[in-house]
């Protein structure tokens, strides 16, 4: 058995925060197993409970997850005194839930960024031990070479000494390429491109694993995300 607060339940589980949640108990709205609960402090089993408001059964839904095509000129970060964040970006429905950003984008990086508040979910993504590859589209001075690939593909030094796990480059038309990693090391696909002479001038990350933004997406749109694409993020080790 699992016990948790009914309102801490309904939050987790709807678009209502605590203190709408409190509102809703209190006047009567829910019932847990066909019995009204007004109880605002009413503790309720996770496993068996049947929760319904206003004649509608609610499920529980203790994590939650997102996509967001991340645009330009925003950063990163849960908050920032002078600069837009991803989270600013969130409707006012999904600010209760303490949602964060798994990894990051660079403010001038835009693309697929996933948000959530399942900790483990995030460090699964983002540990390097776990071969999540990242795919990012690059614009770059200039055509990428065999060479370059190569190089890639034997795992960079940068001119630091950072040390970058072998990668995937493939080459598209003109100057734009794919860079494919599992790791996210500081500016680390800019560092990669400019040590090979190939400096970056756009950067959007199209895919985690085989999780890819919709072809349709634009910037700043967010989408829940289903089952089916966090098996997704898995994919493709
Ligand atoms: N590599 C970069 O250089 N920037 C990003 O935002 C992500 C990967």
């Amino acid at each position: 058995m699992s016990l948790l607060r009914l309102d801490k339940w309904i939050s987790d589980g709807s678009g209502y925060s605590r203190k709408e949640a409190r509102g809703l108990i209190k006047s009567g709205r829910v019932t847990v197993n066909g019995t009204a609960v007004t109880a605002i402090d009413a503790k309720i089993d996770t496993d068996s409970a049947r929760v319904v408001l206003d004649g509608q059964e609610l499920c529980y839904q203790r994590f939650h997850y997102y996509m967001m095509d991340k645009p330009l000129g925003v950063v990163t970060a849960t908050e920032d005194r002078r600069q837009q964040t991803v989270l600013d970006l969130l409707p006012s429905s999904l600010r209760h839930w303490k949602l964060f950003p798994v990894g990051r984008l660079d403010k001038d990086t835009g693309g697929l960024l996933l948000l959530t508040d399942d900790g483990d979910f995030a460090h699964r993504v983002i540990s390097p031990k776990n071969d999540v590859w990242k795919c990012y589209l690059a614009e770059t001075q200039a055509p990428v070479t065999g060479e370059d690939m190569a190089a890639l593909a034997a795992g960079l030094t940068l001119g630091d000494g950072t040390l970058c796990l072998p990668a995937r480059l493939e080459a598209l038309d003109g100057c734009r390429c794919l860079v494919t990693v599992r790791e996210g090391k500081y500016h680390q696909v800019r560092r990669m491109l400019a040590s090979l002479g190939k400096p970056v001038i756009s950067l959007r990350r199209l895919s985690i694993g085989r999780l890819s933004l919709p072809p349709d997406s634009v910037p700043a749109e967010i989408t829940e995300l289903t089952d089916e694409d966090l098996c997704r993020v898995f994919m493709d080790k």
